[in-house]
């Protein structure tokens, strides 16, 4: 019953302005955000490599509302490229971009945010390394991957993620799952109505291995997103009847949510991304990390209140 109430939440200024300002949010929002600036998260970017764990980096934001904005998202990612440059850990740091930061909800927004995003994948590609477009609300999803699709011509290795709640999926994986492609499945962060998404846990989970059986089955590289134990197992079982050897597949989890089990499944010769989110834009994303889990919710609301 929470989850959907705080998913409305996350979409209110007046809840965005009474959080923000709350007292003890910044000591929650630390758990899920590795820090504000660039020069906060390179050290954390350093000890989650140190540790053999992979990255891919996400620049908190989106829902702007000027064309300055989204500048400012793209020169954002070019700052990070500049640091992971000195950094020199290739595709073992990519990054996550939200086209909706990059403008795609403004007037002309598809095209301001292919605009937007192509400079900051050339520069990735020119370090190395690569970008995964997240997946935002379903009324997203044709642009993002139509801007996905123009990418890969130039840049094949583009990365975008797929929602295992949208009743559109299995559609998507199966056109995705093609030589060359990296796609993340993950079970799906927004709240969705009933018409394009399945609403019952379970019946999501069992969507979740339906389409990764497509992914694992197809000729791509599947990204496994999720802190689920069984979909983890489920996972690796699917990659093994597929013959996949170990980097032929990876599981991707979000920092700051069971790093015991990041550290596990790299000790095992896994591929293990950690989704490591930084800046000062937290608000949608840290909003989501408590629907997720409303247990979450009153460790924050016990924070503020013993403040
Ligand atoms: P589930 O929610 O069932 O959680 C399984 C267990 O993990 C829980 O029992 C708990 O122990 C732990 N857990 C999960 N979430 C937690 C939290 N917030 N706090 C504390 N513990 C938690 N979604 C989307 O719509 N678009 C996207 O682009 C992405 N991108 C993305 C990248 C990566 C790397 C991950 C891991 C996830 C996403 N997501 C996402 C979010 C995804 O859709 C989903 O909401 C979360 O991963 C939670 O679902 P789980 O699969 O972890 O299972």
């Amino acid at each position: 019953m929470l989850g959907p109430l705080i998913l409305a939440a996350s979409r209110s200024d007046k809840m965005r302005r009474f959080v923000s300002a709350a007292p003890g949010t910044k000591q929650v929002v630390a758990r899920f955000i590795a820090g504000e600036t660039v020069d906060q998260v390179v050290p954390i970017i350093r000890d989650l490599a140190d540790k053999g764990l992979e990255l891919t980096l996400d620049v908190v934001g989106e829902d702007i509302t000027t064309v300055e904005q989204s500048y400012a998202a793209r020169d954002a990612y070019l700052e990070l490229i500049a640091r992971l440059k000195e950094l020199e850990l290739g595709e073992r740091a990519e990054m996550s971009v939200k086209l909706s930061m990059f403008g795609q909800s403004l007037e002309g927004g598809h095209e301001l945010a292919l605009a937007n995003v192509r400079p900051v994948v050339e520069a990735a590609a020119a370090i190395g390394t690569t970008v995964t477009l997240d997946a935002e609300d379903h009324t997203t999803l044709d642009s993002m991957f139509a801007i996905h699709e123009e990418l890969r011509k130039d840049f094949p290795q583009t990365g975008c993620v797929i929602q295992a709640y949208l009743y559109r999926t299995e559609d998507d994986a199966r056109r995705l799952a093609a030589a060359g492609s990296r796609v993340r499945i993950v079970k799906g962060a927004y709240k969705e109505p009933a018409e394009v998404a399945i609403q019952d846990k379970a019946e999501i989970d069992k969507a979740y291995v339906r389409i990764l059986k497509i992914l694992m089955d197809g000729e791509g590289y599947p990204m496994i997103g999720s802190h689920d134990p069984r979909l983890i197992s489920i996972g690796q079982e699917l990659a093994r009847r597929a013959g996949r050897k170990l980097d032929e597949y990876e599981f991707q989890m979000l920092y700051g949510i069971r790093g015991e089990e990041h550290l596990r499944l790299a000790a095992e010769g896994h591929r293990m991304r950690v989704y490591t989110a930084y800046g000062t834009d937290w608000y949608g994303y840290f909003m989501r990390r408590l629907a997720e889990k409303p247990a979450n919710l009153l460790f924050f609301a016990r924070s503020i209140l013993t403040k």
